[in-house]
């Protein structure tokens, strides 16, 4: 009999047909999330689950799987959905999608830049209101990259792939990050030389609202904040408020502090761009990471071994 496994959402063509060659894989058809109740009830028995970072996973979800659960595979790089501990003690291998995500968050992370400091989005809507406009010196204008600082906070291998890229824009690149690397620099510095600051650290309670009012206070009054990472690690209405008050010039947002929900604030103001979390939303990344989900569910459920993508290798340990 083949393994049964849970998919919370709709996944690529190519990975559907890889958990159907393996399992007896029951995929939610939805790009919506599934209620709590339904999540806890589509796991029960199951022994390998696809989770999204939309969905928490904890000893309650665990409970509902049943003592048959041995992997859970979350479709993200961010972990912090998961109770990573508790799924350790208790014998569950925990995956997830790091590496094959990399370009396409660092390439979002540079489109939303470009689109803040160009104004490409406020343009958009300007143009779709039919307001009057034409080509005029003093028209619109933006601000370049070139000769920028860009303050890179939490330089992993997504800020440091999006560092490699602003430099082909002639930025100058400055992190604040735990490992010594050139251009090392303590935080309050980077907030004070940024004329971009960027965030790609994990969600973590060290960087639950690492970005706050003194923060937001303590940066340039031209510098802009991206935020690809996680809501949390900004004080959305600190945000709003600096904002409004002319402490930073704008932001350009892929995440939000209690997502899918936005801030009332940020949508009345013209100096920010907002995604719907597209990070790394491409064909390719949302793709490899699928097969990246299916072949951690295979090497524990079919092959007995350790997905090279575990987080807590420790887990299959607890049991043996
Ligand atoms: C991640 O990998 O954690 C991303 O946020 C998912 O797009």
């Amino acid at each position: 009999m083949r393994p049964r496994v849970h998919v919370t959402r709709r996944v690529p063509a190519r990975v559907r047909a890889a958990l159907d060659e393996s399992f007896a894989a029951d995929v939610r058809d939805s790009e919506l999330p599934p209620s709590r109740a339904e999540l806890l009830a589509a796991s029960a028995g199951c022994a390998g689950l696809v989770t999204t970072p939309a969905e928490r996973v904890d000893g309650e979800l665990l409970d509902a799987a049943g003592p048959g659960l041995a992997v859970i595979a979350n479709y993200g790089v961010g972990l912090d959905n998961v109770d990573v501990e508790v799924a350790t003690r208790r014998g569950v291998l925990v995956a997830n999608t790091p590496g094959v995500l990399t370009e396409a968050t660092a390439e979002l992370t540079i489109a939303l830049l470009l689109a803040l400091v160009r104004r490409v989005a406020e343009g958009d809507r300007l143009i779709r209101r039919r307001e009057p406009w034409t080509l005029a010196p003093t028209f619109m204008l933006g601000v370049g990259l070139q000769g920028r600082t860009l303050g890179i906070v939490g330089p992993g291998r997504i800020g440091s792939e999006v560092a490699r890229l602003a430099t082909a824009f002639g930025m100058h690149v400055l992190h604040a990050g735990r490992r010594p690397r050139p251009g090392r620099v303590p935080l309050g510095e980077l907030f004070e030389r940024a004329h971009v600051v960027s965030l790609h650290a994990p969600l973590t309670p060290e960087t639950h609202h690492l970005i706050g009012r003194d923060e937001l206070r303590a940066m340039r009054a031209d510098a802009v904040l991206v935020n690809v990472s996680r809501g949390p690690v900004v004080d959305e209405r600190a945000l709003v408020d600096a904002l409004r008050a002319g402490e930073i010039a704008g932001a350009a947002l892929d995440v939000y502090e209690r997502e899918p929900e936005v801030e009332a604030g940020l949508l009345e103001l013209e100096n920010v761009v907002l995604a719907p979390h597209l990070g790394s939303a491409t064909v390719e990344a949302r793709e490899a990471m699928g097969m990246l989900c299916v072949r951690a569910l295979r090497a524990v459920l079919l092959e007995g071994g350790q997905p090279p993508n575990a987080v807590n290798p420790d887990a299959l340990r607890t049991l043996s």
